[in-house]
């Protein structure tokens, strides 16, 4: 894992941009994994600035999105198609048909589950899958005790996600109790990650996931497995650190060393 910390949330998130930039730059046929949630908002921010500016096209880029709620209506504004629609697909220019998201509301969600996770074999696989953490550890909806061998399936929230997601419905009741999310092998699957985490509130999963045991009660952790995944954090996310002085050492302000 390779662990870059930066002080603000700012830096790390305009960090995490432009690895995507440079990918798709590089690549401009790739494929992305895709994530929802306020954490990304800088994100695709930057993205779409990019965009704007004349400095990039992501018409032949591919993308899939790590998850869905069950039963939202797809035009609800807070469907993840909407946020994705609203955040990054329509201020730029990327080809409808190469935008994939979980069905949620499809008749037989395990077929749709299956349809989904073959979409992503039969691509070619994801190049490179930007995600961001649950307060519980959570990537993607795999919530603890999800299979690290997992793929790509229907899972009920756990109640804290319920309870972390409210703020974004008026009441807890409105959020969804069962969603469509990529498994955690699906994930693993990808050639490079790259996630994100800003914030105190992060800073547990975030020790969890880098120094904790791997275990199914943080999915997260599932990433020491990875051979390129980088942790892009600010400094509040990193606070639990217990290596903290070492991985600053090793990439001071999220940079590689003067040699
Ligand atoms: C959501 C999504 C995840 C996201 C996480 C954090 O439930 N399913 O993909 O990374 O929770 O969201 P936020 O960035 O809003 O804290």
């Amino acid at each position: 894992m390779k662990v870059l910390i930066f002080d603000t949330a700012q830096q790390a998130a305009d960090a995490l941009a432009d690895k995507l930039i440079k990918q798709v730059l590089s690549h401009p046929t790739c494929t992305l994994g895709l994530a929802t949630g306020g954490t990304a908002n800088p994100v695709y921010d930057k993205l779409v600035r990019t965009h704007l500016a004349g400095d990039i096209s992501f018409k032949g880029v591919r993308t899939f999105n790590l998850d869905e709620y069950v039963a939202l209506p797809i035009a609800h504004p807070l469907s993840y198609h909407t946020y994705m629609a609203e955040h990054l697909f329509e201020p730029c220019d990327f080809q409808t048909e190469n935008t994939h998201i979980p069905n949620g509301n499809a008749p037989d969600l395990a077929k749709e589950a299956r349809r989904y996770e073959n979409a992503i074999t039969n691509c070619g696989g994801i190049d490179c899958q930007f995600l961001g953490i649950g307060e519980n550890g959570h990537i993607g909806f795999n919530e603890p005790t999800s299979s690290l061998a997992s793929l790509t399936r229907v899972k009920t929230l756990a109640p804290s996600t319920v309870e972390a997601n409210s703020r974004y419905f008026e009441t807890p009741e409105d959020v969804p109790r069962l969603c469509i999310t990529m498994g955690i092998a699906t994930i693993l699957r990808a050639a490079e990650i790259a996630l994100l985490a800003v914030g105190k509130r992060k800073s547990e999963a975030v020790r969890n996931m880098i120094e904790g045991p791997l275990a199914a009660m943080c999915p997260a952790s599932a990433l020491q497995l990875h051979q390129h995944a980088e942790i892009y954090l600010d400094s509040e996310a990193a606070s639990r650190l217990e290596l903290l002085d070492y991985y600053k050492s090793v990439h001071p302000c999220g940079h590689a060393p003067p040699l």
